[in-house]
């Protein structure tokens, strides 16, 4: 399917305005939705697990409402991330940006923030609030559901907030993210808890640690860390395990 020109336009106009960096692919043809003849097909389910709809951005306020952080506990969370100043990190399906707005004054001017989604609306919704930030440290990039177009071999720390249950293509969104990976890097996954039946999620948008484990060790990661003080979510660290032999994503 062909973007809408206006989205394009859009896109574009506000990247030409700002200061942040706009990385190639928000001017790549092949964006997320009309690369669909070259797209492997989308699954259903994954190692038994039914996977749920991409969040609309019409919802995206939802996002940024007064009672995230009560019930969340955002800044605990970023308080146990271990962000450093300067360091290179992915906001993966960043949403309208509410932790890459965060995430960019951790990292500081040295650092930068890639924030990947395949919504273009939510990229230029991430702008708007950027540029009222004054954020400068912040790529949007315009990923594909099965590639995040990250550079290879130089991501820190990949975060992935109530995202990854939604992934059409995990395993080649794992392998790419595996493959963006700096010396070191990891990968952290926040998932609502799916044996706690008092967080009050959908089922479909809920991830046990036994699924999550299952699904990262299949496809070349090791838990490095974790951390359990979250009211809502888990909070999962994962490595490269070069040990293990990656598996090929099937086309
Ligand atoms: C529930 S929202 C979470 C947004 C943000 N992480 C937050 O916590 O505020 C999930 C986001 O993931 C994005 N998404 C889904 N599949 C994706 C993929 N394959 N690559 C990048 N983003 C994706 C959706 O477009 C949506 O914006």
């Amino acid at each position: 399917m062909q973007l809408p020109l206006h989205s394009r336009l859009r896109v574009l106009t506000v990247s030409a305005c700002l200061s942040i960096v706009a990385v190639p692919s928000l001017t790549d043809p092949l964006s997320a939705q009309d690369g669909a003849a070259r797209t492997p097909p989308a699954r259903k389910i994954y190692m038994g697990r039914r996977i749920a709809q991409t969040m609309h951005y019409t919802g995206a306020e939802w996002l940024i409402r007064d009672t995230r952080e009560r019930e969340e506990r955002c800044s605990l969370m970023l308080k146990n991330l271990g962000v450093k100043p300067g360091m290179k990190i992915c906001d993966m399906g960043c949403g309208n940006g509410f932790y890459s707005l965060k995430l960019a004054k951790l990292v500081g001017a040295k650092g930068r923030i890639y924030a990947v989604d395949v919504q273009p609306q939510m990229l230029v919704m991430l702008r708007d609030r950027a540029e009222r930030d004054g954020a400068d440290n912040i790529s949007p990039v315009l990923g594909s559901f099965h590639d995040p177009r990250l550079p290879t071999g130089q991501i820190d720390l990949v975060l992935l907030v109530d995202v990854y249950h939604e992934f059409s293509h995990p395993e080649t969104m794992l392998a790419a993210m595996r493959k963006s990976l700096a010396p070191g890097g990891v990968i952290v996954l926040l998932e609502y808890r799916e044996e706690d039946p008092k967080v009050p999620i959908r089922p479909l948008h809920k991830m046990s640690k036994r699924q999550i484990e299952l699904e990262m060790k299949e496809n070349g990661f090791k838990l490095v860390k974790e951390f359990d003080g979250l009211p809502w979510q888990h909070m999962m660290f994962y490595g490269r395990d070069d040990e293990k032999k990656q598996p090929r994503p099937k086309p």
